[in-house]
């Protein structure tokens, strides 16, 4: 089996097994660097992290434009429902969802999740199993020595792991990070895309052992 993976900028991707389509975090209105609108994209499944907007802000009308099933915390998937949005899956930190696609499995994260003040839930990170690749998505969090765990639990092939610094892990960390999530491939996220705010130079994201594959926003790479 193989699997397109297609960066969408800042958090979010897009997977494609040739059957299945599963977002996770796409966010493309108000991203400087996306380089697709929200209503361009087409998926039939979405994995939120947490409902800050750089994550979430997209999510329903993406869902409602594609009819998309929404997976997320309890209290996101109750935000949707009070918008009218029903194609839902909720979970929280530490359950795994069969999908018909694979899975998709909560883990936890050290950050916050609100939008405009009412609270949206724990903040995750997800993993996903789709195509025969399983990546873990580390949502937005600081360093947390479980990461270690998660990689054995899950064994990822893929590890998207946030870099920017301030309101994530930054290069050093998420380099330790990667060393513990043990997937052999790393790609570094959530950097650089607000500039003064968010690391520009990551170079100091060398784990040893593992291939970093940066990828450009709406570039795609087929996983054979
Ligand atoms: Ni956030
Ligand atoms: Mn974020």
């Amino acid at each position: 089996m193989s699997l397109k993976i297609t960066f969408l900028g800042h958090a979010g991707f897009l997977f494609d097994d040739g059957r299945h389509t599963c977002a996770i975090d796409p966010w493309l209105d108000g991203n400087p660097v996306a380089t697709i609108k929200a209503a361009d994209l087409k998926t039939q499944h979405i994995v939120v992290t947490h409902g800050h907007a750089d994550h979430f802000g997209d999510v329903e009308q993406i869902a409602k434009n594609n009819g998309a099933t929404v997976y997320a915390a309890y209290e996101i998937i109750e935000f949707l429902n009070e918008k009218g949005y029903e194609k839902v899956q909720p979970g929280n930190t530490g359950g795994k969802l069969k999908t018909d696609f694979g899975f998709v499995a909560f883990t936890q994260a050290f950050h916050s999740s609100s939008m405009g003040g009412r609270y949206l839930g724990q903040p995750m990170g997800a993993v996903i199993n789709i195509g025969g690749t399983t990546i873990y998505h580390c949502g937005d969090t600081g360093i947390f020595g479980d990461m270690k765990l998660i990689g054995e639990l899950y064994k990822p092939d893929i590890a998207l792991i946030p870099v920017g610094d301030r309101f994530t892990m930054g290069p050093e960390h998420g380099r330790r990070a990667a060393e513990m999530i043990g997937a052999k491939i790393a790609v570094p996220i959530h950097y650089k895309t607000f500039p003064g705010m968010l690391a520009e130079d990551i170079s100091a994201f060398k784990p040893v052992g593992i291939e970093v594959k940066t990828m450009n926003p709406g570039e795609t790479w087929t996983r054979g």
